[in-house]
């Protein structure tokens, strides 16, 4: 283990010194009373069996049941004290590392896929659970007994013990080789299972595509062929761990064989008692259940360490984005871009912004266009400061918006995305999203001007209808009209509206252009929109190619102009 890893875990550990001590304490206490055992037996055999020694017998076989009582209940309180600790501690981290997933910046997760992230959040943490609560206190016990145990059976006879101690070297080199061949066929095994679950994961979540190319058959045959794979490492991995319980167990049982024999001759000879002997035999057993428990809870500790550090790797990763800078009290909203250079951080080489420059004063209505894959959504995500721009400057009332504390900022912004995105939750929920106080008469307006209120009424349950996961139970402009209301709910002073009409017909995109229309007023809104119809009331067009503004104008000025991009456009639409 690492110093890093060690730190991480010593740091983790502290947290929960209290109820460790009280585990460690009981691990204490039972391991001694296991390590009891073997003499008390030996002084059953030796003082009260040999000898005849009636009187003693009731004594002796209370002493043992004593020496059991300790033994269980000091147990039980070692599992539930480590137990419990360990459930908390892990489950703070996962606490932990949510908050940290969730306040990475965007860019964070163009990065990461979810299936990772969610591997970390569940499986990872559950496997570090396991093991700081369950595999360290079962560790500790078995050292303790391993050692304590081996510490008597010298005690008991040097001459044995120095005997079994050859047989350290074979054990140890088999468990070893062993050890590392199973844990690379387990590894083997959990990758190709993890291989099958993502083959899973994309049919089921893209079903409706699997379906419509009647594709369920051979998805059934990849994922068969994904677990086929599987079950042969998991063949190849029970077939080794049988040939090791074999090894192990003939040389187990192969010592105990050599101790009857060996230790026999000393009991004849008179060098041992039988109770000597038979407590050197529970010894051994001790040492080498110890010792064999320990082999498999090495594996076990390993892969909660590579665990760890998975869970650990995110929860140190800072955001660049943090909560400094100032607040903003009240905005104007006006918006200047100033030669913005930008290219994704996943794909730094493609340049999707150069130079950018243009102005939008408070109140004014600016529409962008431009075809598909010219940046005109990628514009929109940097005013919120979703992603850091590579040159230039971005002004938000005429200062560089980097001095602001960019939450402060996002309060402003009110964004109606081009894939709207809901919670499973209510409609009602969801249209509170941008504010949890607001009253109900205030969703009701929001939703009336939205154009939502109809078909939000036509459902039996009304506001209180669930929408599914995504909003899947939603068409494609209800899902829109709820986002609009949801923006609007916010009252933003800046407002993006990405292609958010695009959904609806075109009786239900004037209704919702009107509401729109009302809501644009006294504020900034940036329109980006496909269809030219709903953008010639623009105060100003800036017509966007390949990452470059190319034009800018009203729709009667750039419509004007035969030779020019935005021209094209409208006769594209129109023809
Ligand atoms: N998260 C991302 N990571 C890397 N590249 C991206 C990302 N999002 C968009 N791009 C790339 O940036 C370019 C501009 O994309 P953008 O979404 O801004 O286009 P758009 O003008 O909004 O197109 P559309 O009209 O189709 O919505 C595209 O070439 C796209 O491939
Ligand atoms: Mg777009």
């Amino acid at each position: 283990m690492d110093k890093l890893t060690w730190n991480r875990l010593s740091k983790l550990a502290l947290t929960e010194k209290v109820c460790l001590s009280w585990g460690l304490l009981f691990l204490i206490l039972s391991s001694g009373s296991t390590l009891i055992f073997p003499q008390l037996t030996r002084w059953l055999i030796d003082f009260v069996l040999t000898p005849k020694n009636y009187e003693l017998l009731l004594p002796a076989v209370i002493g043992i049941f004593c020496a059991f009582v300790l033994m269980g209940v000091a147990g039980s309180l070692r599992y539930f004290f480590f137990t419990l600790s360990g459930e908390r501690m892990v489950l703070n981290l996962r606490r932990e590392l949510y908050k940290k997933i969730l306040a990475q910046d965007i860019s964070f997760f163009d990065k990461n896929r979810t299936g990772d992230l969610m591997s970390r959040l569940s499986s990872d943490c559950t496997t570090l659970q396991n093991t700081v609560s369950v595999n360290v206190s079962m560790g500790l016990r078995n050292l303790a007994q391993v050692l304590g145990g081996f510490a008597f059976m010298f005690y008991t006879s040097w001459k044995l013990s120095s005997l079994m101690l050859l047989m350290i070297p074979p054990i140890a080199l088999s468990t070893l080789f062993f050890g590392k061949k199973i844990r690379v066929l387990s590894n083997d095994f959990q990758g190709s299972l993890a291989q099958a679950s993502v083959v899973a994961d994309e049919t089921i979540s893209g079903i409706r595509t699997v379906k419509s190319f009647v594709q369920e058959l051979n998805e059934v045959n990849r994922y068969n062929s994904r677990l086929e794979n599987a079950l042969d490492k998991a063949q190849k991995r029970v077939k080794t761990i049988a040939l090791f319980m074999t090894v192990a167990m003939l040389v187990g049982f192969g010592s105990i064989s050599f101790v009857f024999w060996y230790g026999g001759h000393q009991v004849v000879t008179g060098a041992l008692s039988i109770g000597d002997l038979t407590q050197f035999l529970l010894y051994l057993m001790i040492v080498a259940i110890g010792v064999g428990s320990l082999g498999g809870l090495w594996g076990d500790i390993m892969a909660g360490i590579g665990a760890s550090k998975r869970v650990f790797d995110i929860i140190e990763q800072r955001p660049f984005l943090n909560d400094s800078g100032k607040k903003i009290n009240d905005l104007l909203g006006s918006i200047e871009f100033k030669n913005v250079s930008f290219s994704y951080p996943m794909r730094t080489n493609v340049d999707v912004l150069k130079n950018i420059t243009f102005k939008i004063n408070p109140g004014e209505m600016v529409a962008l266009v431009g075809p598909s894959g010219s940046g005109k959504t990628t514009i929109g995500s940097l005013i919120p400061r979703f992603y850091e721009i590579n040159s230039g400057e971005i002004l938000i009332d005429g200062e560089n918006y980097k001095n602001y504390n960019p939450f402060s900022l996002r309060e402003y912004v009110g964004l109606v995305s081009q894939e709207p995105v809901l919670i499973s939750s209510t409609i009602k929920e969801n249209i509170c999203y941008s504010n949890s106080k607001a009253l109900d008469e205030e969703v009701y307006a929001a939703a009336k001007a939205a154009n939502a209120l109809e078909f939000i009424e036509s459902f039996p349950e009304g506001f209180n209808t669930l929408v599914g996961e995504k909003g899947i139970q939603l068409s494609g402009g209800q899902k829109q009209r709820i986002a609009i209301a949801r923006a609007l709910l916010k009252s933003p002073k800046i407002l993006i509206l990405d292609e958010a009409t695009s959904n609806l017909d075109t009786a239900s995109e004037s209704l919702v252009q009107e509401a729109l229309n009302r809501l644009m007023k006294g504020r900034t809104t940036l329109v980006i929109a496909h269809r030219l119809s709903t953008i010639k009331e623009a105060n100003k067009i800036f017509v966007i190619d390949k990452g470059e503004i190319v034009q800018t104008g009203t729709h009667e000025e750039l419509a004007s102009n035969h030779d020019g991009l935005y021209y094209h456009l409208l006769q594209r639409q129109f023809s």
